[in-house]
């Protein structure tokens, strides 16, 4: 019966007169179970891991062969060049050379000048491929298969990418003009001939330029004027022959661009051969306003200017590394040093794999590339007599516009660029036939990185700073202080009868002929044993009550010695 009377007290007018409805602190309970169980959440979501795949300069080597020189196959159509060059078949030639390989050159900065090598061609790293040199290119179209038939390959099986180093030819290039030209170089002669005179000492500083160990090795037969010298011209007054290495001879026949190369040493050493590139410039002083030149002459009543610039080339190895990945073609990655050979190999891990490019039994092969790129350099200014050519105002340095009329000068830096990018893309991929030289190969490496995200980990931590904040303020205590942190049946109990405590004291408040609900001025008010411990769980205050209110309701006191001496000062006072 007291129960019921409590259940309706407390669901009518108690309900309305607490200022903390308990329903609030379940409310606020809950809020903070949701809020614990994501916060595992929120605290992932800071976190971000990633995978990356990397290439590893550094790593362990593996070996491989991969397609890089000449086969004495391949060598087979050197001699048949040298033949129709010797018997001017010069059709022959230009059919040989028809389907022109041109790969893109790559520089690197070496010293005082650069390293010029081409860039890989696409099928170079895969099986079965074979290079220019091998002259098997045809005009014959290739056919399309069914592209429906592709079998379907799994990621899984897919190689990782591969950093690939091997020994390559590349070119590097000194330039210089002809000194002294009023000695050694004749413009128009008595019989109308140009005179081209090399000193040793050109030469030799060229060399020098290269940081080039070869010694000049003379000629077979030391030069003699003689052997240059045409009809009734003489050697220029003053020249020594003993100074020269060689000279050359040609008719002003109206070409503006006249070239020349000969070999200086053929590379019998094995590690690379030189080249002696000669270009002389002729052309009318009437087109070039800005030109400016070593000599000038009147040929056929027209001024006619002339600049002659003698560079050396020399084709050495370099170790070169590229990258090779399925689904992209190889690509150079970085010239390391120079060298003919990866790392030593005890033997060779494949037969007829070649371990170290050699240069002492193939230089003959670059002869007929290099004579048919300088026939194409040459190429543009046919029937142009007497006007410079694109190649010849780049050879300037004069960028934008090609038109003769910005040509001034020959420059040799800028000659030393062009000429090793154009041999590097025209000549040298001729040097890769199907020939195979052994590779270091380092494999990709998959890495995986965390980073935690500091503007969101911040923010969750200060929300849980805050929301402890707010949790520890107002989560419902336990009796005894304990506080409330799970979430069982026998919690949301405890949580629901600490309100309904709290309702109760806030309920008494009102009647205010006392002090306050805590300082009770009765002892009837405890327990008796309250003024020691602290109400057992389950005996809460909520069983207490006034005692005026108890007689009002149950208009009756129980005889118990215990009350009737505590509530004596109360009721009689006898
Ligand atoms: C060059 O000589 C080496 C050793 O004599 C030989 O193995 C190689 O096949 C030769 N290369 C060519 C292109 O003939
Ligand atoms: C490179 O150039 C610098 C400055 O022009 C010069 O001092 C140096 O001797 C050159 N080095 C070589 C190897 O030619
Ligand atoms: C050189 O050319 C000029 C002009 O064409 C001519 O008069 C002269 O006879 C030629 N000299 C020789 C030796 O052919
Ligand atoms: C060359 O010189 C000889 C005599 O010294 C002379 O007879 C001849 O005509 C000259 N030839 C030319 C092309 O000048
Ligand atoms: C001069 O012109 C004539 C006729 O055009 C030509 O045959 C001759 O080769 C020219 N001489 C020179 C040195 O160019
Ligand atoms: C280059 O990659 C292709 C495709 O993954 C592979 O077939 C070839 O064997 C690789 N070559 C080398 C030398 O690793
Ligand atoms: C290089 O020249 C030397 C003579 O100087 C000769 O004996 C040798 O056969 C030549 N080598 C080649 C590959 O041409
Ligand atoms: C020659 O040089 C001058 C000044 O450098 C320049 O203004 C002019 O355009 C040049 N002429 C040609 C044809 O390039």
């Amino acid at each position: 019966m007291a129960s019921f009377n409590l259940l309706v007290r407390r669901s009518t007018k108690a309900r309305k007169e607490s200022r903390y409805p308990w329903t609030l602190n379940i409310f606020i309970y809950v809020v903070l179970l949701g809020f614990t169980s994501g916060l595992a959440f929120l605290l992932e979501r800071t976190f971000t891991i990633d995978a990356f795949l990397t290439q590893q300069p550094n790593g362990v080597p593996g070996h491989a062969s991969v397609l890089g020189g000449l086969s004495s196959q391949d060598m087979i159509w050197v001699q048949t060049f040298q033949q129709a060059k010797t018997g001017e078949q010069e059709s022959f030639i230009a059919d040989l050379f028809n389907i022109k390989t041109h790969a893109s050159s790559l520089q690197h900065p070496y010293k005082n000048h650069s390293v010029f090598i081409p860039e890989l061609f696409p099928e170079q790293l895969l099986p079965g491929a074979q290079g220019s040199g091998s002259f098997t290119q045809s005009d014959m179209a290739s056919v399309l298969g069914n592209a429906m038939n592709s079998p379907a390959v799994a990621v899984t099986d897919t190689p990782l990418g591969k950093l690939v180093r091997w020994p390559r030819w590349g070119i590097r290039v000194a330039c210089r003009s002809l000194p002294d030209p009023a000695l050694h170089l004749v413009p128009l002669s008595p019989s109308n001939y140009t005179y081209l005179y090399l000193p040793y000492s050109l030469i030799g500083s060229l060399a020098a330029d290269l940081q080039l160990q070869v010694s000049i090795p003379p000629l077979i037969t030391p030069w003699k004027p003689s052997a240059t010298l045409l009809r009734n011209d003489t050697l220029p007054a003053g020249l020594d022959p003993s100074t020269i290495y060689t000279a050359y001879v040609t008719s002003d026949d109206g070409s503006p661009h006249v070239w020349v190369f000969f070999t200086l040493d053929n590379g019998t050493s094995g590690k690379g051969w030189t080249l002696v590139d000669v270009h002389m410039v002729r052309v009318k002083t009437a087109h070039t306003p800005n030109g400016s030149f070593l000599a000038t002459a009147s040929v056929n009543g027209t001024q006619i200017g002339y600049d002659v610039v003698i560079c050396l080339e020399a084709v050495e190895p370099w170790i070169v590394e590229a990258y090779n990945i399925t689904g992209r073609s190889p690509y150079t990655t970085r010239i390391l040093e120079p060298g003919n050979t990866v790392g030593k190999l005890n033997g060779t891990p494949y037969p007829g794999v070649a371990s170290m490019l050699d240069s002492s039994n193939i230089s003959e092969a670059y002869l007929p590339p290099i004579f048919s790129a300088r026939k194409d350099m040459t190429a543009e200014s046919k029937g142009f007599n007497y006007y410079p050519s694109p190649v010849m105002v780049k050879f300037a340095g004069e960028g934008g516009a090609l038109d003769g009329g910005a040509y001034t000068k020959l420059s040799p830096s800028s000659m030393e660029a062009v000429i090793g990018s154009w041999d590097a893309s025209r000549a040298l991929p001729y040097l890769v036939g199907t020939g195979y030289i052994t590779a270091e190969t380092r494999e990709d490496r998959i890495i995986g990185t965390g980073a935690v995200n500091i503007l969101y980990l911040g923010l969750v931590l200060g929300g849980t700073l805050l929301v402890g904040i707010i949790a520890d303020v107002c989560i419902p205590r336990l009796p005894g202080g304990v506080p409330l942190r799970d979430f069982g049946v026998l919690s949301s109990i405890t949580v629901a009868r600490s309100a309904l405590r709290r309702l109760d004291e806030v309920g008494r408040a009102p009647d205010s002929d006392r002090p306050g609900p805590n300082q009770p001025d009765s002892d009837a008010e405890r327990p008796p044993s309250s003024a020691n411990t602290p109400p057992s769980p389950g005996l809460g205050p909520e069983f207490y009550m006034d005692l005026d209110e108890l007689r009002k309701k149950i208009g009756d006191v129980p005889t118990g010695a215990q009350i009737e001496r505590s509530t004596s000062p109360l009721l009689d006072k006898p």
